[in-house]
């Protein structure tokens, strides 16, 4: 019988897309959700087989049915959280809670129930915040400017703490910006949107120079994958994204060129960022996760634009 796989988060935008291969590659889920930006209904899919896929609804700020639903499971894959960079600055309370608190909670019930594996998305374009060293490494300092890459960093060290003392093999996956369905985030859908209404002009937040790693979701639900199935010891960190920066101009051209406009006039609200805490260039070194996951992107930028631009225009049509 394949191993028994939780997954916080498991109706959201990433965690749907891993509970949908696990099952495929013959795993048994459970998916936890508190529904709170998730819906059921992007898991109908491998909720078919009944035998290896089921949903509870719950928090991870509730430890008692965290440790009662984690029973006799082999392996926790953790991307419940608040993913939201621009809001983790007004909402710096909740932030810390779900992201913090709840990956305590998540770690506890863990080692309370014996489970010695746990794959955790953490943030690469927010944990190493502005930084010189382009593309980044996993073993450069840790230096946030937003809260959001804040909470990520600290759940981080508490994947490393209880590492240690437990025993745990501990695998963060520092995360480029993830695109794909069902998204319903993120500068591509935001573009997309506004093009929607109105496909003359297209105002970007910033200077439109930004840098930026990206990925499509299935080469990160492939990641996912390998961490789970590569024995490690301790806290391990790796950068998953591709590692050629893109501009958020070249995002916006992409998403023209798939819309199949033309002339399209942009506008600039202007500054070095997008948002406060937006970070200015963050590019990821990949070659810890090629060599010790085996691991590389299959689906290129332009390509992945296209596939997500497509299941977008069937979304709202
Ligand atoms: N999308 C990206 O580009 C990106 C990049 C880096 C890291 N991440 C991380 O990956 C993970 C998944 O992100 P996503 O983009 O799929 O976001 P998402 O919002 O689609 O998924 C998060 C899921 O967690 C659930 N959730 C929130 N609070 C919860 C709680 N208290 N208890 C139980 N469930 C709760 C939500 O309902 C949602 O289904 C997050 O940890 C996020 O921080 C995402």
């Amino acid at each position: 019988m394949g191993q028994k796989i939780i997954v916080t988060g498991g109706c959201g935008f990433i965690g749907s897309n891993i509970v949908t291969k696990l099952v495929c590659e013959g795993y048994s889920v459970k998916a936890i959700d508190d529904l709170s930006a998730g819906k059921v209904e992007y898991i109908e899919e491998p909720m078919k087989n009944k035998e290896r896929c089921t949903f509870v609804e719950g928090s991870i700020m509730d430890s008692k049915f965290l440790e009662k639903e984690f029973r006799n499971y082999d392996a926790i894959i953790h991307e419940a959280a608040n993913p939201d960079v621009r809001t983790s600055k007004d909402n710096i309370f909740k932030d810390f809670e779900i992201n913090v608190l709840g990956t305590l909670n998540v770690l506890q019930a863990m080692t309370n129930n014996k489970i010695s594996k746990v794959v955790f998305a953490s943030s690469g374009g927010t944990v190493y915040g502005e930084t010189k060293v382009i593309p980044t490494p996993e073993d450069h300092r840790l230096d946030p400017i937003s809260h959001y890459g804040a909470s990520k960093a600290a759940s981080e060290q508490y994947l490393a703490s209880y590492a240690s003392l437990y025993e745990i093999d501990a695998i963060s996956l520092r995360l480029g910006n993830i695109f794909g369905p069902p998204s319903n985030h993120g500068v591509m859908r935001d573009f997309f949107l506004k093009l929607k209404k109105n496909p003359q002009t297209l105002e970007i937040l910033g200077n439109g120079k930004q840098i930026k790693s990206y990925l499509y979701v299935d080469d990160c639900v492939e990641a996912h994958i390998r961490a789970l199935q590569t024995q490690l010891s301790g806290h391990t960190a790796f950068n998953i994204a591709t590692s050629e920066g893109v501009t958020v101009n070249e995002i916006a051209d992409g998403v023209v060129a798939a819309m199949e406009l033309e002339n399209v006039e942009y506008s600039y609200t202007g500054g070095e960022r997008g948002w406060a805490g937006d970070v200015r260039k963050a590019v990821s070194d990949t070659t810890k996760a090629t060599k010790a996951l085996q691991w590389k992107p299959k689906t290129s930028i332009k390509d992945g634009i296209k596939k997500y631009i497509s299941w977008l225009e069937k979304e709202y049509q």
